[in-house]
């Protein structure tokens, strides 16, 4: 067979262990792999797909980002961009393993329904895939930001500071929440659940009450900037797979100088960006990662098309694609109520 394999979308950690396990044994049981670089593009366009050899992949496992390349390519435009795709898919391989978030499992899964021979794999760095537990880079990322608090805690408590910390996290709160509450931030803002700007400003001041004279407030970039006295900033420049690019609204500059203006604080802040994103993946998302990639090979052998492996309860299963390209897992109340029972 020859099966192809493309990641879409943001990169993540984690992507190339997904890329090295679905090679790997397919080279061991004979089949041709081809590597499409640039996700949707390098089929969208002229073919863009090379023959990846054992070399490539070796070594790979601890190593960020994508071999593959990647690009937020929107195939509603121009026309026919997705028609493009089945042509490519139909002309030039036997299977597709499309690794990405809900917008190219949206895509996987117009595609299976016209009969592609595609299987997908679960990738969002926010982590808010609906009907999985695991998806590959958000585990990387809560570490990141998990180990960026701790270095700013001493900051902030050397300078009797609050500290603004903003995540990624577009419509969703998790890298904020457990990134948040494992590096014990004393407040933590995601979309899914409103607060106002005079509740976060009493909250530091219960603290400075009780004689803590710091704060690390963590906030994720997607959060609803209206109910913080503020206007939407616009809904940033449009990105295609993967929508709107939501940390052009510079939410935790704004929520820092909020808290400067109303609450009397000296404030720093602090923008994580894509520092969430790069360097090695953590050793959950190379494991993860291999399981899942080897699971959508067994897929993709098995014939079992617009299906995706995902994990539940640490167990890899394999779904309909159908059943997580929409909607998003958003952060549950009890979570959300950890995150402020703590502080
Ligand atoms: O989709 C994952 C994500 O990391 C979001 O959290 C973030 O808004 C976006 O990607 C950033 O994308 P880009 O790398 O295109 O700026």
């Amino acid at each position: 067979m020859r099966i192809g394999v493309l990641t879409a979308g943001g990169d993540a950690p984690g992507l190339n262990a997904a890329i090295k396990a679905i090679g790997e044994i397919a080279l061991r049981d004979g089949h041709d792999v081809v590597g499409i670089a640039n996700g949707w593009a390098g089929l969208a366009g002229d073919f863009d797909g090379t023959l990846l050899t054992a070399d490539d992949l070796r070594g790979v496992i601890g190593h960020g980002g994508t071999l593959l390349g990647t690009a937020r390519f929107n195939l509603d435009e121009p026309d026919g961009g997705r028609e493009l795709v089945l042509k490519a898919i139909d002309e030039h391989l036997d299977a597709l393993v499309a690794i990405g978030g809900d917008g190219t499992q949206r895509i996987s899964n117009w595609l299976a329904e016209r009969g592609a021979p595609v299987v997908g794999v679960p990738k969002t760095l926010d982590n808010d895939l609906p009907g999985t537990d695991f998806c590959i880079g958000f585990d990387t990322a809560i570490n990141i930001v998990a180990e960026s608090l701790d270095r700013l805690h001493t900051t902030a408590i050397s300078h009797h500071r609050v500290i603004v910390v903003e995540t990624m996290g577009r419509s969703t709160g998790w890298v904020a929440s457990m990134g948040g509450l494992a590096g014990g931030a004393d407040l933590i803002l995601i979309p899914e659940f409103s607060v106002t700007m005079d509740e976060i400003i009493s909250h530091i001041n219960r603290r400075r009450a009780a004689g803590i004279k710091y704060s690390l407030v963590v906030v994720a970039e997607g959060v609803n900037l209206a109910t913080l006295g503020g206007v939407e900033l616009g809904e940033g420049s449009g990105e295609g797979v993967g929508g709107v690019r939501h940390a052009t609204r510079g939410v935790g500059p704004f929520v820092a100088a909020q808290i400067e203006a109303l609450g009397g604080f000296e404030v720093r802040t602090t923008v994580l960006g894509h520092l969430q994103r790069g360097g090695s993946p953590s050793a959950r998302d190379r494991i993860f990662a291999t399981r899942v990639g080897d699971a959508a090979y067994d897929a993709v052998v098995a014939g079992k098309f617009g299906m995706i492996p995902v994990v539940r309860d640490d167990n890899v299963v394999l779904v309909p694609i159908s059943s997580i390209a929409t909607g998003k897992r958003k952060v549950p109340r009890e979570i959300y109520d950890l995150c402020t029972t703590l502080l």
